[in-house]
């Protein structure tokens, strides 16, 4: 098995054996650091950073230098012809005409896979929006390896911006992946959005319990603990405290404190007109002196602002420069892999706890479209040539996952193009709670998320249109 010419956009792109492998083949890299490698001579990388970066962006730069590759740059989304209203597709198409790989971050949620899909050459997430940022979960993954010697069956806590923290959403599918057990601590207000949780559950299996303390008096004495998900292997354990008490998961010790820094730049108005002051519990000497907190790793993907006290730096148990510094070896690994220039065995045994489901898609170039303002499917420069797709994830209630931000929604309103196609008078749409949900079959759903939209297509209200309150 080869990872030659593939992309990285999510975590899900790489098996667990694969990822291995980048972790094997970094330990090598990391050994000969200070040779300088040919192993990417002639090979050019184009780095497209639309929103800042230090760490992803350098460390990719990096990365390519050491392996005897070039690198060509946009550092700004301003400097580059996106500004004038060119489409991902176009810029895709034209920078894969001119470097053999391509890393991009963009605030658009969905935009990594816009440009795998047009770039003809591998393409790397360096983070799309809140969606995913998969290498720095790489880096991650192979800092609490070299720690902890394994992932599976730890017990790791994530920490703050568990809403829009790209890294957060990462990092939750690769640890389930590899049997690990998360502790979801978010600040007030930044919980993991539902649609983690449902693919979490659906598709990477183990149950999600949601937390709920006795009093508010011991909830603030323990541990902002919002919900616990246990691995397949260990599900028995929700069984045996049915309140979820963090007291008895204390016990045994917290293995890796994940924290995240309060993701504001992408806040709704809401949120930022919220005072924040005191929202955002800090990870300092004091929380860490308990005796369940005694061999946890400090981790952070950095930039940090307010939620981690630098008095921890020199405290052994910090791991956050190191992750950083591993990012280069991590990385020139993937690089090497996805360009073909190095192979390293790929064991096709693995113990991969996901699912693979083959959910039925939605897909017309009319009528719903994701709801989600940050999807690059909805925005001016892309809607041009974009087909709203979704995965259709369940039927009782309807709820779809785009394929680009995978965020999901229940719409209201279906309608089917088998009995109405071609027959005017008998377009009729009908409230998704009605028994046409189950009767209409993938293949002739329609869907709409409001009345004008149905309206505008030309179909009328049935007598089973009344929305969902
Ligand atoms: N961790 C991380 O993505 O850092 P940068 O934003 O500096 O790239």
């Amino acid at each position: 098995m080869s990872l030659a010419n593939r992309s990285l956009v999510t975590v899900d792109d790489l098996s667990n054996e694969e990822v291995e492998a980048v972790f094997s083949l970094a330990d090598e890299m990391s050994e000969a650091m200070d040779k300088q490698s040919n192993v990417c001579q002639g090979k050019v990388m184009a780095t497209l950073f639309a929103e800042p970066s230090t760490r992803t962006r350098l460390s990719f730069e990096a990365a390519m230098h050491r392996l005897g590759g070039s690198v060509i740059s946009v550092a700004e989304a301003k400097t580059s012809s996106l500004a004038k209203g060119e489409s991902l597709a176009d810029m895709a198409r034209v920078v894969g005409s001119y470097a053999d790989i391509i890393v991009i971050r963009h605030p658009w949620e969905g935009a990594a896979k816009v440009v795998a899909d047009y770039a003809g050459v591998p393409v790397i997430n360096g983070g799309d929006g809140g969606h995913q940022h998969p290498t720095q979960t790489l880096c991650d993954l192979y800092t609490i390896k070299k720690e902890r010697q394994t992932i599976k069956g730890l017990k790791i806590a994530l920490w703050g911006d568990l809403k829009y923290g790209r890294t957060i959403h990462s990092l939750i599918f690769a640890l389930a992946k590899f049997g690990a057990n998360i502790l979801f601590c978010p600040s007030p207000g930044l919980e993991v959005p539902e649609h983690v949780l449902e693919k979490l559950v659906t598709e990477y299996g183990g149950e999600v319990e949601k937390y709920e303390a006795q009093d508010q008096k011991a909830k603030d004495r323990l541990f902002p603990l919002d919900a616990i998900y246990t691995t397949p292997d260990s599900p028995h354990q929700l069984a045996m405290m049915p309140d979820v008490n963090l007291e008895v998961e204390l016990k045994t010790g917290i293995d890796a404190l994940y924290v995240t820094r309060p993701q504001k730049e992408r806040f709704a108005a809401t949120e930022e007109g919220q005072e924040l002051k005191g929202k955002f519990p800090v990870v300092d000497k004091k929380l860490l002196k308990g005796k369940p907190f005694r061999k946890t790793l400090v981790m952070h993907p950095l930039p940090r602002v307010d939620e981690l006290a630098y008095e921890l730096d020199a405290d052994p148990r910090s791991m956050y420069f190191k992750q950083a510094a591993r990012g280069v070896p991590v990385r020139m690994a993937l690089v090497a892999l996805l360009l073909g220039t190095k192979e390293v065995p790929i064991s096709r045994e693995g113990d991969s706890l996901v699912q693979q489901v083959d959910y039925p898609i939605y897909k017309r170039d009319f009528g719903v479209r994701c709801p989600n303002p940050r999807c690059v499917s909805i925005q001016e420069s892309e809607i041009r040539y974009l087909k709203p797709e979704f995965k259709i994830v369940n039927r009782k209630p309807l709820t779809l996952r785009c394929i680009y931000c995978e965020h999901g929604f229940e719409p209201k309103y279906i309608a089917s193009s088998d009995w109405h196609e071609g027959r005017l008078v008998n377009k009729k749409y009908h409230s998704v709670d009605s028994h046409w949900a189950r009767q209409i079959k993938p293949e002739n759903l329609i869907v709409f998320n409001s009345e004008s939209e149905a309206e505008a297509r030309g179909f009328k209200p049935s007598r089973y249109a009344r929305a969902r309150s």
